[in-house]
């Protein structure tokens, strides 16, 4: 570490070395900054090193592939992961986010050559509620778009309709597709009882396939819990029996009401038999 840390600066890990958070001089000219030409993730360590590490890495591999941008190797990735929270001291679960973009470019929409910015940084989880209100908004997500199911650094469109849902007392916003169907969150996936079935989008509807979204898929495999990836319209969401969402920081998550509307059925016995099996399952394994 190049200068001693001052209490309430962060350590982060930038291009391959701890740095405190002010020594991480990322250019005015970073292609991130400027354009959106970036990925990233968010993970959650329990202990000493994030869970599911190996999933996360695989969905930066291939949103990075759209941009092509070149990642630090897995192991280097997941060390890098591991120092910065060894050098937190944070209490309580952690959030990490590894942030890759394309570096310093010209100050247009073409790529630079000067080579990728990677931070890895890392600050308290959020305290999670048991169940979040959620609301509908009018923007789409675009199926067909390019970054389609990417995890890329252009969250515009999330900052702006989360900040609608906050607004309206609620914490999530959920999107409709194109095609009108429902689709995901700002930043999760979503799965709704509707005649007694479990259903989700398919990652067609253009959601982005997340981890614990497919964890639970799985589970659902595991306890026996019928699940169908079908396309159902963005209206049939308040008309539902009941819901969930999933995220890294969420894990499973009841949804208490929809636009001002509550469900009758919150802590569904689905959604708390599969909130259950995924306390379970990072109990027992920290990279499913
Ligand atoms: C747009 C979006 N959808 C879904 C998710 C859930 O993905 P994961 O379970 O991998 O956290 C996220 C996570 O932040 C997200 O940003």
């Amino acid at each position: 570490m190049s200068s001693p840390v001052s209490a309430g600066q962060a350590v982060v890990w930038y291009n391959g070395r701890l740095l405190p958070e002010t020594e991480a001089a990322i250019s005015p000219f970073d292609h991130g900054l400027l354009t959106g030409d970036g990925v990233f993730e968010t993970m959650i360590a329990y202990g000493a090193s994030p869970f599911a590490f190996t999933r996360h890495y695989r969905r930066l591999e291939r949103s990075a592939a759209v941009f092509g941008l070149n990642l630090p190797e897995l192991e280097t990735l997941r060390a890098a992961c591991n120092e910065v929270l060894a050098s937190s001291a944070i209490d309580g679960p952690a959030r990490i986010r590894v942030t890759v973009t394309g570096g310093k470019a010209p100050l247009g929409s073409e790529k630079g050559e000067a080579g990728e910015t990677v931070v890895v940084a890392a600050g308290p989880a959020p305290v999670q509620p048991e169940a979040s209100e959620v609301i509908t908004v009018p923007f789409a997500r675009n199926e067909k778009g390019a970054l389609a199911g990417h995890k890329t650094i252009s969250y515009g469109e999330n900052v702006v309709a989360l900040a609608k849902a906050h607004a309206a007392g609620a914490r999530e916003a959920i999107f409709g597709n194109v095609a009108g169907n429902l689709c995901e969150g700002t930043g999760s996936n979503i799965f709704i009882v509707r005649d007694g079935q479990l259903i989700t989008p398919p990652l067609s509807s253009g959601c982005l396939p997340g981890v614990t979204r497919a964890l639970v898929i799985e589970l659902c495999g595991e306890l026996g819990i019928d699940l169908k990836e079908i396309d159902t319209p963005l209206a049939a969401l308040p008309a539902a029996e009941s819901a969930f969402l999933t995220s890294t920081l969420r894990e499973v998550q009841p949804i208490s009401g929809v636009d001002g509307k509550p469900f009758a059925d919150v802590h569904s016995a689905t959604a708390k038999r599969l909130a259950q099996a995924f306390q379970n399952l990072a109990a027992r394994d920290i990279d499913p």
